[in-house]
């Protein structure tokens, strides 16, 4: 089934543009690129939350309700590293799961990885939602989401190139179906370079790999293949 964020892949430059048909109810997110000066990361910052529902198709706003019926899980590591290829400029996702599911978590270095240069924009929608940063030049950018310290580096490349130099607690997918189909043995590579106790999520696929997974509402996954699960072994 080709899904609407398979069709809509990589509209991704300085102007962003994306229709939605959701529920008969049209939506159109329009991000401009902007300069913004890094102004240091900050505790006490409040997110807008107005403007981050904006940032969201409307019925994948209101499915993210569903991780409260999930059990948080008992991560034993307060510092933890994200991976999450073909993100786009999907930056609230990976943070909203953390902070549902991972709720003892108090560092996350994200690893993001696209074909596309999106810090950019990443950095003007983060600034929107009125969370400061600062910034290490060409390296990362460090922020606070809420109390969890985050710091992001953002990688302009093919993640099958990747993929086999990086290690990570956590791997984090979404919208990358039809892409990973033409990497050869990608989810075996993705499998194989997560830690042990490390968690996958995923919207689609992961169905070969040995996981102790829970349960969780297929309603997270526009595909309704959603999958978390622990690599014990
Ligand atoms: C459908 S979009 C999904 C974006 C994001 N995950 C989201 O949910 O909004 C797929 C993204 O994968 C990126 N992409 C495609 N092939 C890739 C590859 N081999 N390595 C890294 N990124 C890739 C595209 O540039 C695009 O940004």
């Amino acid at each position: 089934m080709i899904n609407l964020w398979d069709i809509i892949g990589s509209i991704k430059i300085n102007l962003n543009i994306i229709s939605n048909n959701y529920k008969n109810m049209s939506k159109l997110i329009i991000t401009n690129e902007k300069i913004v000066i890094p102004k240091g990361a900050n505790l006490n910052n409040q997110i807008d939350k107005e403007k981050l529902k904006e940032q969201f198709f409307n019925q994948d706003y209101e499915n993210l309700k569903l991780l409260e019926l999930i059990e948080p899980i008992n991560y034993l590591q307060e510092e933890v590293t994200l991976l999450y290829p073909g993100c786009g400029i999907d930056i609230f996702s990976p943070l909203i799961y953390l902070e549902k599911l991972l709720p003892n978590v108090k560092k996350a270095n994200l690893i993001f990885v696209d074909t596309m240069s999106c810090l950019g924009i990443i950095k003007t929608i983060i600034d929107n939602v009125n969370i400061t940063f600062s910034e290490e030049k060409n390296k990362s950018i460090t922020f606070y989401w809420n109390k969890l310290l985050i710091n992001l580096k953002f990688k302009e490349s093919d993640i099958h190139d990747l993929i086999e130099q990086l290690n990570y607690d956590i791997y984090f997918e979404r919208a990358f179906r039809i892409m990973k189909e033409q990497l050869p043995n990608y989810e075996h590579l993705v499998y194989k370079q997560l830690n042990n106790y490390g968690i996958l999520i995923s919207d689609s696929g992961f169905k070969s790999q040995e996981l102790k997974k829970i349960k969780v509402p297929q309603e997270l996954s526009a595909y309704k293949e959603m999958i978390i699960g622990t690599k014990e072994k």
